[in-house]
């Protein structure tokens, strides 16, 4: 079901910049208008200004013009292109997506391939969570 954006983060998966923690991250997410934005983690000498796969495919899109994500596909490899796992958004890249979903549609898939996949909301992964119309 999800295999159009497993394999589209399979696909940018080698673009992966991670020299430092050798963890080689890639996310591919699917907007209200049915565009698709991916994106790989970009790591930086200066430790913390490197920024996640999941925050960069988000900043993609919303400069497309997107601000409504549906569903997002998150695959990784370790240096030896060792399988990683089920690698789950990290807790800054839930609260990103957290701004432009519903949390309760939202679909997140940590996949290995296109066919072993798990899949939870991000109300799942983010519980009683704080979004923008808080402020309003
Ligand atoms: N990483 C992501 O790209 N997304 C996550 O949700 C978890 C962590 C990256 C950040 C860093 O480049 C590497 O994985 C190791 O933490």
């Amino acid at each position: 079901m999800y295999e159009k954006l497993i394999n589209g983060a399979l696909e940018v998966l080698d673009n992966s910049y991670a020299p430092y923690s050798g963890f080689h991250v890639a996310a591919c997410l699917l907007t209200d208008t049915g565009n698709i934005y991916t994106g790989v983690n970009v790591e930086n000498a200066s430790y913390p200004a490197g920024i996640c796969a999941e925050c960069n495919a988000v900043a993609k899109a919303v400069s497309s013009g997107e601000r409504h994500i549906r569903s997002i596909a998150i695959v990784g490899k370790d240096s030896k292109g060792s399988d990683s796992g089920y690698i789950s958004p990290c807790g800054i890249c839930r609260q990103v997506l957290r701004e432009f979903s519903d949390p309760a549609e939202l679909k997140v898939i940590m996949a290995k391939s296109a066919s072993d996949y798990k899949e939870m909301t991000l109300e799942e992964l983010l519980p009683f969570s704080f979004g923008p119309e808080y402020l309003k």
